[in-house]
Protein backbone atom coordinates (compact mmCIF):
# COMPACT_ATOMS: atom_id res chain seq x y z
CA UNK A 1 0.00 0.00 0.00
CA UNK A 2 1.18 3.17 -1.18
CA UNK A 3 2.31 5.83 2.16
CA UNK A 4 -0.29 8.81 2.26
CA UNK A 5 2.35 10.34 3.70
CA UNK A 6 4.49 12.73 0.53
CA UNK A 7 6.84 15.30 0.56
CA UNK A 8 5.00 18.28 1.23
CA UNK A 9 2.48 17.11 3.44
CA UNK A 10 2.08 18.50 6.96
CA UNK A 11 4.02 15.96 8.89
CA UNK A 12 0.91 14.15 11.11
CA UNK A 13 0.64 15.99 14.81
CA UNK A 14 0.54 13.32 17.59
CA UNK A 15 0.88 13.29 21.45
CA UNK A 16 3.60 11.14 22.94
CA UNK A 17 5.77 9.69 25.97
CA UNK A 18 8.88 9.98 25.30
CA UNK A 19 12.60 9.84 27.31
CA UNK A 20 12.07 13.23 27.99
CA UNK A 21 8.67 13.64 29.10
CA UNK A 22 5.40 14.09 27.60
CA UNK A 23 5.46 16.01 23.96
CA UNK A 24 2.63 17.61 21.66
CA UNK A 25 4.76 17.29 18.85
CA UNK A 26 3.90 20.67 16.88
CA UNK A 27 4.20 22.61 19.99
CA UNK A 28 7.91 20.92 20.66
CA UNK A 29 9.15 20.99 16.81
CA UNK A 30 7.46 24.60 16.52
CA UNK A 31 9.73 26.58 14.42
CA UNK A 32 12.75 23.82 14.02
CA UNK A 33 13.32 21.91 11.46
CA UNK A 34 13.11 18.29 13.13
CA UNK A 35 14.37 14.96 12.09
CA UNK A 36 11.84 12.24 13.24
CA UNK A 37 13.95 8.84 12.75
CA UNK A 38 12.65 5.26 13.78
CA UNK A 39 14.74 2.38 14.65
CA UNK A 40 13.64 -1.79 14.59
CA UNK A 41 14.28 -2.53 17.99
CA UNK A 42 16.30 -1.26 21.60
CA UNK A 43 19.31 -3.51 22.54
CA UNK A 44 20.18 -4.59 18.97
CA UNK A 45 23.43 -4.02 17.33
CA UNK A 46 22.63 -1.47 13.97
CA UNK A 47 20.46 0.71 15.86
CA UNK A 48 22.79 1.25 18.70
CA UNK A 49 25.76 1.65 16.44
CA UNK A 50 23.20 4.88 14.78
CA UNK A 51 21.80 6.24 17.64
CA UNK A 52 25.24 6.11 19.41
CA UNK A 53 26.01 8.15 16.04
CA UNK A 54 23.21 10.45 16.25
CA UNK A 55 23.96 11.15 19.89
CA UNK A 56 28.24 12.05 18.76
CA UNK A 57 26.57 14.34 15.66
CA UNK A 58 23.75 16.20 17.87
CA UNK A 59 26.05 19.48 17.61
CA UNK A 60 25.98 18.95 13.91
CA UNK A 61 22.27 18.65 14.07
CA UNK A 62 21.97 21.81 16.78
CA UNK A 63 24.38 24.02 14.23
CA UNK A 64 21.54 23.38 11.12
CA UNK A 65 19.02 24.37 13.66
CA UNK A 66 17.65 21.14 13.41
CA UNK A 67 15.82 19.30 16.32
CA UNK A 68 15.66 15.46 16.77
CA UNK A 69 13.48 12.56 17.80
CA UNK A 70 13.53 8.97 18.01
CA UNK A 71 11.47 6.63 17.60
CA UNK A 72 10.83 2.54 18.15
CA UNK A 73 7.81 -0.12 19.27
CA UNK A 74 9.79 -0.12 21.99
CA UNK A 75 8.84 1.30 25.83
CA UNK A 76 10.16 4.58 27.72
CA UNK A 77 11.61 2.73 30.38
CA UNK A 78 13.27 0.15 27.81
CA UNK A 79 14.72 3.23 25.34
CA UNK A 80 16.31 4.58 29.43
CA UNK A 81 18.23 1.45 30.15
CA UNK A 82 19.61 0.88 26.18
CA UNK A 83 20.69 4.60 26.74
CA UNK A 84 23.27 4.11 28.96
CA UNK A 85 24.97 1.34 26.36
CA UNK A 86 24.29 4.16 23.53
CA UNK A 87 26.44 6.60 25.84
CA UNK A 88 29.31 4.81 26.69
CA UNK A 89 29.50 3.23 22.94
CA UNK A 90 29.34 6.80 21.81
CA UNK A 91 31.36 8.40 24.60
CA UNK A 92 28.48 10.65 24.20
CA UNK A 93 25.37 11.87 25.84
CA UNK A 94 22.02 10.87 24.11
CA UNK A 95 20.58 14.58 24.64
CA UNK A 96 17.86 14.48 22.47
CA UNK A 97 14.05 12.68 22.74
CA UNK A 98 13.36 8.89 21.94
CA UNK A 99 9.58 7.84 21.64
CA UNK A 100 8.47 4.88 23.38
CA UNK A 101 5.65 3.71 20.50
CA UNK A 102 5.24 0.42 22.15
CA UNK A 103 1.57 0.60 20.88
CA UNK A 104 3.08 1.57 17.00
CA UNK A 105 0.44 4.76 17.21
CA UNK A 106 2.86 6.92 15.69
CA UNK A 107 4.74 4.34 13.74
CA UNK A 108 1.10 3.47 12.04
CA UNK A 109 0.69 7.19 11.53
CA UNK A 110 3.88 7.84 9.80
CA UNK A 111 4.06 4.19 8.25
CA UNK A 112 6.84 3.09 9.17
CA UNK A 113 6.05 -0.43 10.34
CA UNK A 114 8.02 -2.93 8.60
CA UNK A 115 5.89 -5.37 5.88
CA UNK A 116 9.00 -7.23 4.52
CA UNK A 117 11.15 -8.77 6.74
CA UNK A 118 10.28 -11.64 8.94
CA UNK A 119 13.26 -11.53 11.19
CA UNK A 120 11.83 -7.82 12.10
CA UNK A 121 8.88 -8.69 14.37
CA UNK A 122 8.37 -8.87 18.00
CA UNK A 123 7.48 -12.02 20.27
CA UNK A 124 4.08 -12.08 19.22
CA UNK A 125 5.09 -11.66 15.80
CA UNK A 126 3.93 -7.94 15.61
CA UNK A 127 6.33 -6.09 12.91
CA UNK A 128 8.86 -3.18 14.09
CA UNK A 129 9.60 -0.25 12.87
CA UNK A 130 11.85 -0.09 9.79
CA UNK A 131 14.55 2.84 9.56
CA UNK A 132 12.76 5.61 8.12
CA UNK A 133 13.90 9.15 8.16
CA UNK A 134 11.64 12.52 7.77
CA UNK A 135 13.22 15.68 7.56
CA UNK A 136 10.14 18.39 8.33
CA UNK A 137 10.81 21.97 7.75
CA UNK A 138 9.28 24.83 10.69
CA UNK A 139 6.52 24.85 8.61
CA UNK A 140 6.11 21.30 9.84
CA UNK A 141 6.66 20.34 6.27
CA UNK A 142 7.65 17.43 5.22
CA UNK A 143 10.58 17.66 3.23
CA UNK A 144 12.28 14.30 2.71
CA UNK A 145 11.64 10.75 3.49
CA UNK A 146 13.87 7.79 3.58
CA UNK A 147 13.29 4.26 4.87
CA UNK A 148 15.93 2.17 5.43
CA UNK A 149 15.77 -1.66 5.96
CA UNK A 150 16.60 -3.05 9.67
CA UNK A 151 19.67 -4.91 8.20
CA UNK A 152 21.16 -1.57 7.14
CA UNK A 153 22.80 1.21 9.53
CA UNK A 154 22.20 4.47 7.59
CA UNK A 155 24.83 7.24 7.05
CA UNK A 156 23.95 10.16 8.70
CA UNK A 157 26.37 12.33 6.53
CA UNK A 158 24.06 12.26 4.02
CA UNK A 159 21.20 13.05 6.03
CA UNK A 160 22.80 16.23 6.39
CA UNK A 161 23.97 16.52 3.65
CA UNK A 162 19.97 16.83 2.47
CA UNK A 163 19.42 19.02 5.16
CA UNK A 164 21.89 21.63 3.84
CA UNK A 165 20.67 21.16 0.40
CA UNK A 166 16.99 21.96 1.62
CA UNK A 167 18.64 24.71 3.70
CA UNK A 168 20.14 26.37 0.65
CA UNK A 169 17.41 25.79 -1.94
CA UNK A 170 15.41 27.75 0.72
CA UNK A 171 16.92 30.41 0.47
CA UNK A 172 18.78 30.91 -3.16
CA UNK A 173 17.11 30.11 -6.41
CA UNK A 174 19.35 27.24 -6.64
CA UNK A 175 19.07 23.28 -6.79
CA UNK A 176 22.18 20.86 -5.71
CA UNK A 177 23.71 18.19 -8.34
CA UNK A 178 24.54 14.39 -8.12
CA UNK A 179 26.70 14.10 -5.31
CA UNK A 180 26.88 17.67 -4.27
CA UNK A 181 28.60 19.02 -1.03
CA UNK A 182 28.32 22.15 0.49
CA UNK A 183 30.73 24.95 -1.31
CA UNK A 184 30.68 23.14 -4.72
CA UNK A 185 28.65 24.26 -7.49
CA UNK A 186 25.21 24.71 -7.73
CA UNK A 187 22.02 25.28 -10.28
CA UNK A 188 20.24 27.77 -10.96
CA UNK A 189 16.74 26.78 -10.65
CA UNK A 190 15.21 26.35 -14.00
CA UNK A 191 12.00 28.88 -12.24
CA UNK A 192 14.72 31.75 -12.84
CA UNK A 193 14.53 33.57 -16.43
CA UNK A 194 18.34 33.78 -18.12
CA UNK A 195 17.73 37.75 -17.38
CA UNK A 196 17.06 37.65 -13.85
CA UNK A 197 19.80 34.48 -13.95
CA UNK A 198 22.68 37.12 -14.91
CA UNK A 199 21.47 40.22 -12.61
CA UNK A 200 20.99 37.06 -9.73
CA UNK A 201 24.33 35.43 -10.97
CA UNK A 202 26.46 37.07 -13.38
CA UNK A 203 29.33 34.87 -12.93
CA UNK A 204 27.27 31.83 -13.85
CA UNK A 205 28.47 29.07 -16.63
CA UNK A 206 25.78 27.76 -18.96
CA UNK A 207 26.49 24.08 -19.68
CA UNK A 208 23.42 23.85 -21.55
CA UNK A 209 20.80 26.62 -22.16
CA UNK A 210 18.95 23.99 -19.09
CA UNK A 211 21.98 23.25 -16.86
CA UNK A 212 23.31 26.95 -15.56
CA UNK A 213 25.92 26.17 -13.09
CA UNK A 214 26.96 29.00 -10.55
CA UNK A 215 29.09 29.01 -7.18
CA UNK A 216 27.49 27.89 -3.73
CA UNK A 217 25.84 31.49 -2.96
CA UNK A 218 26.92 31.08 0.87
CA UNK A 219 30.51 30.73 0.26
CA UNK A 220 32.97 33.13 -0.17
C1 LIG B 1 19.92 -4.40 14.43
O1 LIG B 1 19.79 -3.28 14.89
O2 LIG B 1 21.01 -4.97 14.38
C2 LIG B 1 18.71 -5.13 13.88
C3 LIG B 1 17.46 -4.87 14.39
C4 LIG B 1 16.37 -5.56 13.90
C5 LIG B 1 16.54 -6.49 12.87
C6 LIG B 1 17.81 -6.71 12.35
C7 LIG B 1 18.91 -6.01 12.84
Amino acid sequence: MPSHLRLGCVAPDFEAQTTQGYIKFHEWSANAWTVLFSHPDDFTPVCTTELAEVARRASDFAKRGVKILGLSANDVSSHNRWAHDIQSIAQAPVTFPIIGDSDRSVATLYDMLDALDPTNVDAHGAPFTVRDVFVIDPQHIIRLKISYPASTGRHFDEILRVIDALQLSDRHAVTTPANWRPGDRVIIHPRVSDSEAHSLFPDHENITPYLRMTRDPTSS
